[in-house]
Protein backbone atom coordinates (compact mmCIF):
# COMPACT_ATOMS: atom_id res chain seq x y z
CA UNK A 1 0.00 0.00 0.00
CA UNK A 2 1.42 3.23 -1.00
CA UNK A 3 2.34 5.79 1.41
CA UNK A 4 0.22 9.24 2.52
CA UNK A 5 0.60 10.24 5.81
CA UNK A 6 3.96 10.91 8.05
CA UNK A 7 4.36 11.97 11.58
CA UNK A 8 7.12 13.43 12.39
CA UNK A 9 8.77 13.14 16.28
CA UNK A 10 12.16 14.57 17.61
CA UNK A 11 13.24 12.72 20.50
CA UNK A 12 15.67 12.87 22.65
CA UNK A 13 18.42 15.34 24.04
CA UNK A 14 17.63 18.63 21.33
CA UNK A 15 20.18 18.84 19.00
CA UNK A 16 20.96 21.60 16.60
CA UNK A 17 19.47 20.99 13.51
CA UNK A 18 16.72 19.54 14.12
CA UNK A 19 14.36 21.96 12.90
CA UNK A 20 16.30 22.47 9.69
CA UNK A 21 15.18 18.42 9.41
CA UNK A 22 11.68 19.02 10.59
CA UNK A 23 11.66 21.51 7.50
CA UNK A 24 12.98 19.49 5.26
CA UNK A 25 10.76 16.06 5.45
CA UNK A 26 8.06 18.32 5.58
CA UNK A 27 9.14 19.96 2.42
CA UNK A 28 10.26 17.21 0.30
CA UNK A 29 6.88 15.08 1.98
CA UNK A 30 4.49 17.69 0.65
CA UNK A 31 6.61 18.06 -2.20
CA UNK A 32 5.84 14.28 -3.45
CA UNK A 33 2.34 14.31 -2.08
CA UNK A 34 2.28 13.23 0.96
CA UNK A 35 0.64 14.19 4.47
CA UNK A 36 2.34 15.31 7.11
CA UNK A 37 1.77 16.15 10.92
CA UNK A 38 4.15 16.65 13.83
CA UNK A 39 3.68 15.14 17.24
CA UNK A 40 4.52 17.06 20.05
CA UNK A 41 6.98 16.51 22.88
CA UNK A 42 8.42 13.62 21.66
CA UNK A 43 7.28 9.99 22.54
CA UNK A 44 5.36 11.47 25.69
CA UNK A 45 2.91 13.91 23.50
CA UNK A 46 2.77 10.70 21.21
CA UNK A 47 1.01 8.57 24.15
CA UNK A 48 -0.73 11.49 25.47
CA UNK A 49 -2.09 12.55 21.91
CA UNK A 50 -0.48 15.70 20.65
CA UNK A 51 -0.63 15.81 17.40
CA UNK A 52 -0.15 19.04 14.77
CA UNK A 53 -0.79 19.21 11.29
CA UNK A 54 2.57 20.93 9.83
CA UNK A 55 2.36 22.63 6.05
CA UNK A 56 4.72 24.64 4.09
CA UNK A 57 4.17 27.14 5.91
CA UNK A 58 4.38 26.21 9.25
CA UNK A 59 8.14 25.08 9.08
CA UNK A 60 9.21 28.41 7.73
CA UNK A 61 11.94 30.67 9.43
CA UNK A 62 12.91 27.55 11.56
CA UNK A 63 16.32 26.42 9.87
CA UNK A 64 18.63 28.83 11.52
CA UNK A 65 16.62 27.88 14.83
CA UNK A 66 18.43 25.39 17.47
CA UNK A 67 16.55 22.95 19.64
CA UNK A 68 13.47 21.25 18.13
CA UNK A 69 9.78 23.38 17.37
CA UNK A 70 8.07 19.95 18.47
CA UNK A 71 9.88 19.93 21.52
CA UNK A 72 11.34 16.68 23.02
CA UNK A 73 11.20 15.05 26.17
CA UNK A 74 13.10 11.74 27.63
CA UNK A 75 10.22 9.24 27.95
CA UNK A 76 10.29 6.64 30.59
CA UNK A 77 6.47 5.79 29.53
CA UNK A 78 6.89 4.56 25.77
CA UNK A 79 9.35 1.67 27.48
CA UNK A 80 6.19 0.41 29.33
CA UNK A 81 3.15 -2.09 27.84
CA UNK A 82 1.00 0.37 28.69
CA UNK A 83 2.45 3.18 26.74
CA UNK A 84 3.54 1.62 24.01
CA UNK A 85 -0.08 0.40 23.55
CA UNK A 86 -1.71 4.28 24.12
CA UNK A 87 1.00 5.09 21.58
CA UNK A 88 0.16 2.55 18.63
CA UNK A 89 -3.56 3.59 19.35
CA UNK A 90 -2.76 7.43 18.64
CA UNK A 91 -1.23 6.35 15.53
CA UNK A 92 -3.57 4.28 14.45
CA UNK A 93 -6.22 6.67 15.19
CA UNK A 94 -4.53 9.30 12.93
CA UNK A 95 -3.96 7.23 10.11
CA UNK A 96 -0.43 7.40 10.06
CA UNK A 97 2.05 4.62 7.84
CA UNK A 98 5.19 5.95 8.91
CA UNK A 99 6.90 7.51 11.51
CA UNK A 100 9.81 9.34 11.05
CA UNK A 101 11.60 9.66 14.47
CA UNK A 102 14.47 12.65 14.91
CA UNK A 103 16.70 11.56 17.30
CA UNK A 104 19.66 9.26 18.82
CA UNK A 105 20.10 5.23 19.93
CA UNK A 106 17.32 5.56 22.79
CA UNK A 107 14.49 7.12 20.10
CA UNK A 108 15.27 4.19 17.16
CA UNK A 109 15.09 1.67 19.91
CA UNK A 110 11.72 2.91 20.29
CA UNK A 111 10.36 3.88 16.96
CA UNK A 112 11.34 -0.01 16.62
CA UNK A 113 9.28 -1.82 19.45
CA UNK A 114 6.31 0.95 17.84
CA UNK A 115 6.84 -1.08 14.37
CA UNK A 116 6.78 -4.37 16.47
CA UNK A 117 3.90 -3.52 18.49
CA UNK A 118 1.71 -1.92 15.77
CA UNK A 119 1.91 -5.50 13.92
CA UNK A 120 4.23 -4.01 11.29
CA UNK A 121 1.97 -1.31 10.51
CA UNK A 122 3.31 1.87 11.67
CA UNK A 123 6.55 1.96 9.11
CA UNK A 124 10.01 3.89 10.84
CA UNK A 125 12.69 5.93 9.32
CA UNK A 126 15.07 7.17 11.82
CA UNK A 127 16.89 10.01 11.31
CA UNK A 128 20.32 10.84 13.63
CA UNK A 129 20.48 13.91 15.35
CA UNK A 130 22.36 13.99 18.29
CA UNK A 131 25.45 15.90 19.64
CA UNK A 132 27.27 12.76 20.84
CA UNK A 133 27.54 11.23 17.56
CA UNK A 134 27.54 7.84 18.48
CA UNK A 135 25.25 6.29 16.46
CA UNK A 136 25.75 3.35 14.66
CA UNK A 137 25.28 3.61 10.45
CA UNK A 138 25.83 6.94 10.03
CA UNK A 139 29.80 8.61 10.45
CA UNK A 140 27.93 11.83 11.69
CA UNK A 141 24.72 13.10 13.45
CA UNK A 142 22.87 16.46 12.75
CA UNK A 143 24.23 18.52 15.39
CA UNK A 144 27.56 16.93 15.97
CA UNK A 145 29.51 19.84 13.54
CA UNK A 146 27.30 22.64 15.55
CA UNK A 147 28.12 21.32 19.29
CA UNK A 148 31.81 20.96 18.08
CA UNK A 149 32.05 24.11 17.16
CA UNK A 150 30.12 25.64 20.30
CA UNK A 151 32.93 23.77 22.37
CA UNK A 152 36.00 24.62 20.58
CA UNK A 153 35.05 28.14 20.21
CA UNK A 154 34.83 28.14 24.29
CA UNK A 155 38.08 26.65 24.35
CA UNK A 156 39.74 28.88 22.56
CA UNK A 157 38.84 31.35 24.99
CA UNK A 158 39.64 29.28 27.97
CA UNK A 159 43.36 28.98 26.72
CA UNK A 160 43.64 32.59 26.93
CA UNK A 161 42.77 32.39 30.86
CA UNK A 162 45.09 29.49 30.23
CA UNK A 163 48.52 30.97 28.73
CA UNK A 164 48.12 34.03 30.81
CA UNK A 165 47.89 32.62 34.07
CA UNK A 166 49.55 29.70 33.52
CA UNK A 167 47.46 26.83 34.07
CA UNK A 168 46.20 23.74 33.53
CA UNK A 169 42.39 23.43 32.14
CA UNK A 170 40.47 20.41 32.84
CA UNK A 171 37.65 21.27 30.59
CA UNK A 172 34.56 18.86 30.31
CA UNK A 173 32.46 18.11 27.16
CA UNK A 174 29.13 15.88 27.16
CA UNK A 175 29.12 12.34 26.29
CA UNK A 176 27.85 10.12 29.05
CA UNK A 177 29.23 7.12 27.25
CA UNK A 178 31.13 7.60 24.32
CA UNK A 179 34.17 10.26 23.40
CA UNK A 180 33.29 11.10 20.04
CA UNK A 181 32.62 14.96 20.73
CA UNK A 182 35.61 15.28 23.19
CA UNK A 183 37.68 13.58 20.80
CA UNK A 184 36.78 16.21 17.68
CA UNK A 185 36.48 18.86 20.12
CA UNK A 186 40.31 17.84 21.48
CA UNK A 187 41.52 17.50 18.21
CA UNK A 188 39.88 21.11 16.48
CA UNK A 189 41.34 22.92 19.99
CA UNK A 190 44.34 21.41 20.11
CA UNK A 191 44.35 19.89 23.31
CA UNK A 192 47.44 18.09 25.22
CA UNK A 193 45.13 15.96 26.32
CA UNK A 194 41.55 13.94 25.58
CA UNK A 195 40.05 11.93 28.21
CA UNK A 196 37.03 9.80 26.57
CA UNK A 197 35.69 6.49 27.63
CA UNK A 198 36.62 4.01 25.01
CA UNK A 199 40.19 4.61 25.99
CA UNK A 200 42.11 3.38 29.32
CA UNK A 201 44.36 6.49 30.18
CA UNK A 202 46.85 6.54 33.19
CA UNK A 203 46.58 9.37 35.15
CA UNK A 204 50.01 8.98 36.93
CA UNK A 205 51.71 8.86 33.29
CA UNK A 206 49.64 11.89 32.55
CA UNK A 207 50.35 14.09 35.65
CA UNK A 208 54.29 13.09 34.92
CA UNK A 209 54.19 14.49 31.75
CA UNK A 210 52.49 17.70 32.71
CA UNK A 211 55.19 17.72 34.99
CA UNK A 212 58.28 17.12 33.06
CA UNK A 213 56.50 19.34 30.44
CA UNK A 214 56.41 22.23 32.69
CA UNK A 215 60.47 21.87 33.79
CA UNK A 216 60.89 22.31 29.89
CA UNK A 217 58.81 25.63 29.78
CA UNK A 218 55.82 24.20 28.84
CA UNK A 219 53.28 26.27 30.81
CA UNK A 220 49.73 25.77 30.22
CA UNK A 221 47.52 22.79 29.30
CA UNK A 222 44.19 22.22 28.14
CA UNK A 223 42.73 19.00 29.14
CA UNK A 224 39.50 17.92 27.26
CA UNK A 225 37.16 14.92 29.23
CA UNK A 226 34.19 13.78 27.89
CA UNK A 227 31.81 13.55 30.74
CA UNK A 228 31.74 9.97 31.28
CA UNK A 229 35.66 9.91 30.97
CA UNK A 230 36.12 10.21 35.11
CA UNK A 231 35.59 11.71 38.30
CA UNK A 232 36.75 15.50 37.15
CA UNK A 233 37.29 16.58 40.69
CA UNK A 234 39.81 13.24 41.55
CA UNK A 235 41.44 14.61 38.03
CA UNK A 236 41.67 17.69 38.78
CA UNK A 237 43.32 17.24 42.43
CA UNK A 238 45.23 14.28 41.20
CA UNK A 239 47.15 16.44 38.79
CA UNK A 240 47.53 19.67 41.32
CA UNK A 241 48.97 17.58 43.81
CA UNK A 242 51.30 15.83 41.00
CA UNK A 243 52.41 18.46 38.96
CA UNK A 244 52.08 21.64 41.33
CA UNK A 245 50.23 23.34 38.92
CA UNK A 246 46.99 25.40 39.49
CA UNK A 247 44.22 23.39 38.17
CA UNK A 248 40.73 24.66 36.96
CA UNK A 249 38.09 22.66 35.91
CA UNK A 250 35.43 24.29 32.74
CA UNK A 251 32.16 22.21 32.47
CA UNK A 252 30.89 23.85 29.31
CA UNK A 253 27.40 21.76 29.81
CA UNK A 254 24.14 22.95 28.23
CA UNK A 255 25.82 25.61 25.38
CA UNK A 256 26.80 22.79 23.64
CA UNK A 257 22.94 21.44 23.37
CA UNK A 258 21.93 24.88 21.95
CA UNK A 259 22.63 27.58 19.39
CA UNK A 260 21.87 28.11 15.91
CA UNK A 261 22.89 25.25 13.16
CA UNK A 262 26.19 25.42 11.50
CA UNK A 263 25.51 24.89 7.76
CA UNK A 264 27.15 21.88 7.94
CA UNK A 265 24.47 20.69 10.56
CA UNK A 266 21.95 22.26 8.19
CA UNK A 267 22.98 20.63 4.69
CA UNK A 268 23.57 17.30 6.52
CA UNK A 269 19.94 17.77 8.02
CA UNK A 270 18.62 18.54 4.48
CA UNK A 271 20.01 15.87 2.75
CA UNK A 272 18.62 13.30 5.55
CA UNK A 273 15.25 14.35 5.41
CA UNK A 274 15.11 14.26 1.38
CA UNK A 275 16.66 10.82 1.81
CA UNK A 276 13.97 9.81 4.23
CA UNK A 277 11.05 10.37 2.27
CA UNK A 278 12.55 8.84 -0.62
CA UNK A 279 12.90 5.88 1.44
CA UNK A 280 9.29 6.21 2.51
CA UNK A 281 8.33 6.69 -1.22
CA UNK A 282 10.04 3.19 -1.82
CA UNK A 283 7.98 1.29 1.33
CA UNK A 284 11.11 0.70 3.23
CA UNK A 285 9.85 -0.32 6.36
CA UNK A 286 12.43 0.19 9.00
CA UNK A 287 15.51 2.29 7.87
CA UNK A 288 17.86 5.07 9.19
CA UNK A 289 19.46 7.52 7.16
CA UNK A 290 23.29 8.41 7.26
CA UNK A 291 26.16 9.67 5.47
CA UNK A 292 28.97 6.81 5.01
CA UNK A 293 32.39 8.09 3.08
CA UNK A 294 30.62 11.33 2.32
CA UNK A 295 27.46 9.77 0.56
CA UNK A 296 24.06 9.85 1.73
CA UNK A 297 23.13 6.13 2.89
CA UNK A 298 20.59 4.37 4.50
CA UNK A 299 21.27 1.00 6.90
CA UNK A 300 18.48 -1.18 8.90
CA UNK A 301 17.30 0.54 12.27
CA UNK A 302 17.77 -2.45 14.15
CA UNK A 303 21.44 -2.22 12.72
CA UNK A 304 21.60 1.11 14.22
CA UNK A 305 20.64 1.28 17.80
CA UNK A 306 21.61 -2.37 18.87
CA UNK A 307 25.20 -1.71 17.19
CA UNK A 308 28.10 -0.21 18.07
CA UNK A 309 30.07 3.04 16.60
CA UNK A 310 33.79 2.47 16.73
CA UNK A 311 36.04 5.46 17.96
CA UNK A 312 38.29 6.60 15.46
CA UNK A 313 41.86 5.14 16.92
CA UNK A 314 44.16 6.58 14.79
CA UNK A 315 42.73 10.34 15.35
CA UNK A 316 43.41 9.60 18.72
CA UNK A 317 46.86 8.61 17.98
CA UNK A 318 47.13 11.81 16.03
CA UNK A 319 45.55 13.97 18.90
CA UNK A 320 48.48 12.40 21.01
CA UNK A 321 51.28 12.98 18.15
CA UNK A 322 50.06 16.78 17.76
CA UNK A 323 49.81 17.37 21.42
CA UNK A 324 53.81 16.60 22.20
O1 LIG B 1 22.34 12.44 24.46
C1 LIG B 1 23.02 13.65 24.41
C2 LIG B 1 23.51 14.10 25.73
O2 LIG B 1 23.94 15.38 25.46
C3 LIG B 1 24.60 13.32 26.47
O3 LIG B 1 25.89 13.57 26.02
C4 LIG B 1 24.37 13.83 27.86
O4 LIG B 1 24.95 12.97 28.80
C5 LIG B 1 22.90 13.82 27.93
O5 LIG B 1 22.45 14.16 26.65
C6 LIG B 1 22.24 14.74 28.93
O6 LIG B 1 20.85 14.60 28.78
P1 LIG B 1 19.77 15.34 29.62
O7 LIG B 1 19.78 16.76 29.17
O8 LIG B 1 18.49 14.68 29.31
O9 LIG B 1 20.16 15.20 31.05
Amino acid sequence: MKAKRIAIVTSGGDAPGMNAAIRAVVRTAIFNGLEVVGIERGYQGLIEGQIVNLSLRSVSGIINRGGTILKTVRCEEIKTAKGMTKAVKVLENNKVDYLAVIGGNGSFNGAWQIYQASGKKVKVIGIPASIDNDVAGTDETVGFDTATNTAVEAIDKIRDTATSHERVFVVEVMGRDRGFLALQVGLASGAEFILVPEVKYDLIKMCSSISNGHKHGKTSYIIVMAEGAGNSQAICDQIHDCARLEVRFSNLGYIQRGGSPTARSRILAEKFGEKSVELILKGEKTKIVGIKDNKISASSLDYAWKGTKELDKKMYKLAEILAI
